[in-house]
């Protein structure tokens, strides 16, 4: 009788069997490949583990993805710019401000993406060597051996392994110094139209009204470089916000090529006539709550919301890391949270991407946004 009932049992696992085993989508041996030569800005690889790896899988299949909460990092690649690191590349930055201007974080991605972040904020160039893309913040050469393609095959393990979630990818050219726009803009788009490319890259467009069931194991791509100098059946990838973005502005919107509507705060340097941390940290505060708040209640209209919470005001001194975790007074991170989860903000659905500097060092920061 037992066995009658465990037969069927039988025939199913023996079934179910290889599908378990499938060959991953990638190349194994060049994703081992990349994820060595990626890790100065990938960090090193482990496979997600904790309850944020797939938090995605309790967002319903039908959520639009423009309808989510969903936490992101700025200048994501440069986590461990560090004194010595910036040392290492004088030869070919020569003196530029201290490090600290530049560095956004302290965790590295696959930590990123562990803590429940899936927006990234990537900024390429070219490497002195004029042929590989490799990651900038402005001038700063931010890793001489991590390419752009290593950091992406990255992204494709962390898809493969955890299919409930989706990404999405902010993709900006930073610096052609070492090489030509032409070929920044070749090389963007031969990595992101790859054949592995084609199984985990979104081939849409237009987000606006993408579920989320149809981008789950997949990577959008918000593109911020243009393809103009490329044949004209290269000229369309991802999400177009090359035309319309209003630099250091708290409030504006674009419209892309495929009518989707976005609305972005970018207010990176607040305006502040006021000298010192505070004024400057309630500048940023509100510019970041008030955005959230539109992207919730919709109230510019239905689309992608993007808000950024990193900020500087590098004349006073007043780095990246101190906007946003303050310095004997609160940051802006510690007012969001506490907007986010005992504030107005608390209970708000849509709050559309939120990216943020340093929020691995207000914790539980990032779950407020998830919720
Ligand atoms: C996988 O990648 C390696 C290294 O790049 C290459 O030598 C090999 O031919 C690739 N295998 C397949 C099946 O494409
Ligand atoms: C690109 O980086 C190099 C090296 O730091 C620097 O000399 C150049 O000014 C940078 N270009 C831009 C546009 O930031
Ligand atoms: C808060 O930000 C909004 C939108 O940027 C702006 O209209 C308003 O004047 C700001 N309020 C303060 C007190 O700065």
């Amino acid at each position: 009788m037992l066995s009658i009932l465990l037969l069927p049992l039988l025939a199913i696992l023996a079934l179910a069997a290889p599908l378990e085993s499938r060959a991953p989508k990638y190349n194994v041996t060049s994703m081992n490949e990349a994820l060595k030569r990626g890790s100065g800005i990938l960090g090193s690889y482990s496979k997600c583990s904790g309850s944020l790896c797939s938090w995605m899988s309790k967002v319903s299949d039908t959520t639009k993805i423009t309808d989510m909460s969903i936490p992101g990092t700025h200048d994501t690649a440069s986590w461990d710019y560090t004194l010595l690191k910036q040392l290492s590349y004088l030869k070919y930055t020569n003196i530029i401000y201290p490090s600290a201007l530049y560095r956004c974080g302290t965790q590295s991605i696959f930590a990123q993406l562990a803590a429940g972040n899936r927006a990234f904020d990537l900024r390429v160039g070219f490497a002195p060597n004029g042929k590989d893309l490799v990651f900038f913040h402005s001038e700063a050469l931010l890793d001489i051996n991590a390419r752009f393609e290593d950091v992406i095959q990255g992204f494709y393990r962390f898809l493969e392994e955890n299919p409930t979630e989706s990404l999405l990818i902010s993709v900006k050219d930073e610096n052609a110094t070492w090489g030509t726009t032409q070929a920044l803009q070749q090389s963007l788009y031969t990595t992101l139209t790859s054949s592995v490319a084609q199984s985990y890259v979104n081939p849409s467009t237009s987000i606006s009204s993408t579920a989320l069931s149809a981008v789950r194991g997949k990577m959008t791509i918000l593109r911020r470089f243009a393809l103009d100098q490329l044949s004209s059946s290269q000229q369309s990838l991802g999400i177009d916000l090359t035309n319309g973005w209003s630099d250091n502005n708290a409030d504006f919107s674009l419209t892309t090529p495929s009518g989707d509507k976005v609305f972005i705060e970018d207010l990176y340097e607040p305006k502040a006539d006021k000298i010192g941390l505070t004024p400057n940290v309630n500048l940023k505060l509100n510019a970041t709550t008030t955005h959230i708040s539109a992207s919730s209640s919709k109230s510019k209209g239905d689309g992608l919301y993007i808000t950024f919470a990193s900020s500087e005001q590098a004349y006073q001194l007043l780095f990246p890391q101190v906007m946003a975790q303050g310095l004997i007074v609160p940051g802006v991170n510690q007012g969001l949270k506490k907007w986010l989860t005992t504030g107005q903000g608390k209970g708000l659905k849509k709050k559309g991407i939120v990216f943020t500097d340093f929020a691995s060092e207000t914790s539980g920061l990032v779950e407020a946004i998830i919720a």
